[in-house]
């Protein structure tokens, strides 16, 4: 029977769970950090089988998993963690020789492991390049997963893409470059990442909720020519841009030649609902087979019940590709569509 670390954001891991429970229900499941990172024991299911479902119907809440390949009890000793970390590298140690591993350390605010995220790595470090291990932080072939809860240490090793992240919980960490024009643009970074989406494919993107421009100055670094729709303004440093239009204006209001843009953006903040409306009505201005990322406000007391209602509305004019609450989300998903034919 497998058992698996799993990790959701913040305040989300009941949803996680509630997915899973729904696709497998001979799970068991039960919390480690309140709201963000809980045990699974999957039933049956071997840990391939387990992780093939999974990859198949990728919950939206569920942002990182781990095989749990050995569990010991917590210690508040540095030699004796750093000697049960040693032991399960010697457990997994045919797997290690020639291969690139990163080790991803992280601990429950209420457990008692001895080490930071920093220290655990340098702790089983040498044992991984005595076995012959290149130890790295990305790109790897393997990684070797942490996990300190209250009572157990958790360890895994697994490939990058089983556990639906290769960053620690799925944390993806953004260089902070100098003059970013808001947060919000990581979550365009991010969705491009995670639905394998390069942004520089698109020629011309129309941006809906678009101030301060944080979307829309991705948009432009990738050579997309953006028209940007909000009634806010735009940061000063894109006012010029030469690949820049902004309409000053409600995005209800806007009109566009049918098939005008190959990718549709919007992170309007505005109920969920209305915003289905406004996009839906756009649709016509999108190529066939154009692109869309949208995020869904997740305003009411229902997220599951939300988020089914509106792919209801959003599938009369787009084809689903994904829905993922991605680490840069808050109380939001992320989706990509495509316009149907
Ligand atoms: C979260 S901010 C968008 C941030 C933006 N994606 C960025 O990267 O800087 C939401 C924006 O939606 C805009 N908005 C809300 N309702 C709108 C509407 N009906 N039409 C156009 N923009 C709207 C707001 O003015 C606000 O600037």
């Amino acid at each position: 029977m497998a058992d698996f670390i799993a990790t959701a954001n913040p305040g989300f891991a009941p949803f996680a769970m509630e997915e899973l429970r729904r696709s497998f229900p001979g799970i068991q499941q039960s919390g480690l950090a309140p709201g963000e990172t809980f045990k699974v024991s999957a039933g049956e299911a071997s840990e391939e089988e387990w992780v093939a479902l999974l990859k198949k119907k990728e919950p939206i809440f569920l942002r990182h998993v781990f095989p749990v390949g050995a569990e010991e009890p917590i210690s508040d000793s540095q030699e004796e963690t750093a000697a049960a970390l040693a032991r399960f590298a010697s457990l997994v140690a045919d797997k290690l020789k020639g291969k690139k591993v990163a080790v991803q350390v992280r601990k429950s605010p209420s457990s008692i492991f001895p080490f930071s995220s920093a220290e655990g790595r340098d702790a089983v470090a040498p044992v991984l390049r005595e076995l012959g291990a290149e130890v790295t932080a990305r790109d790897a072939d393997w990684i070797l997963s942490v996990y300190a809860a209250k009572r157990s240490l958790y360890l895994g090793l697994s490939r990058p893409d089983d556990n639906l992240s290769d960053w620690p919980g799925g944390a993806v960490r953004f260089r902070r470059d100098e003059g970013l024009v808001s947060r919000a643009a990581f979550k365009l970074l991010e969705a491009e990442k995670a639905f394998n989406l390069p942004l520089k494919s698109f020629m011309h993107a129309l941006d809906l909720g678009a101030a301060p421009g944080g979307w829309t100055s991705v948009l432009l670094e990738r050579g997309v020519k953006v028209t940007a729709v909000d009634p806010a303004e735009m940061d000063e440093s894109l006012l010029l841009h030469p690949h820049l239009r902004h309409l000053r204006k409600n995005a209800a209001e806007v009109k566009f030649a049918p098939g005008s843009f190959d990718l549709l953006v919007c992170d309007m903040s505005w109920d969920p609902h209305h915003t289905c409306r406004i996009v839906s009505e756009l649709a016509p201005a999108l190529s066939a087979g154009a692109s869309g990322i949208i995020t869904l406000k997740l305003m009411y007391r229902k997220p599951m019940q939300t988020i089914q209602d509106l792919l209801a509305e959003y599938k009369k004019h787009f084809e689903i590709r994904k829905v993922k609450q991605l680490f840069h989300n808050r109380e939001e998903v992320t989706i990509w569509v495509k316009r149907r034919p």
